[in-house]
């Protein structure tokens, strides 16, 4: 049984590994590759005291441009990364990495300074998701103030040269939270 356990774990690390790989030279953003902005964003997280489960979910949360789920410029990779963390890591991690493009409309609507502050890339494709709005249902969600502080360490994970978490940090998380 610990056995079977083990080998799930380390199979999960080791498909979040690949996914993390195919980040490399994927370009979303400007001035960070996919790589560099997942693990800035989770150290950003790992900075401003997020538990485990936050953290995974902010280095992992744009794998929907990585080549092997959907590619750069999908519709909705927000969704294709809840899709594939949720089976893997549990709902909460799921739901927050796929929280992030609501949580952008959300802050948007609410905080002007906010939407005054987004990258050119965020700015354009904020009209593509729907524009800013609030959403009743992600306020109402348990977890949306979460949603809320992975937003802010996605916008700030996109400095060049910025200081991110060391790979095998989020790998470490994987094997633990794996299901
Ligand atoms: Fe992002």
């Amino acid at each position: 049984m610990v056995d079977a356990v083990t080998s799930r774990a380390e199979q999960v690390r080791a498909e979040t590994a690949t996914v993390l790989a195919s980040l490399r030279g994927v370009w979303d953003e400007v001035v960070v590759d996919e790589w560099d902005h997942a693990l800035q964003a989770a150290a950003r997280a790992v900075a401003d005291g997020a538990d485990d489960e936050l953290v995974l979910a902010a280095a992992l949360h744009d794998i929907g441009h990585s080549p092997l789920l959907g590619g750069p410029g999908v519709a909705d990779h927000s969704g294709l990364a809840r899709e594939w963390l949720t089976p893997r890591f549990g709902a909460r991690v799921g739901w927050l990495a796929g929280a992030h493009v609501a949580a952008k409309r959300h802050l948007s609507a609410v905080d002007p300074a906010y939407a005054a502050a987004l990258s050119a890339t965020s700015v354009s494709s904020l009209a593509d998701q729907g524009g800013a709005a609030v959403d009743p249902e992600f306020v109402a969600h348990p977890w949306h103030r979460d949603a809320v502080r992975l937003r802010h360490y996605d916008d700030a994970a996109k400095v060049a040269g910025g200081i991110g978490v060391p790979a095998a940090v989020v790998l470490g998380l994987a094997f633990r939270l794996a299901r």
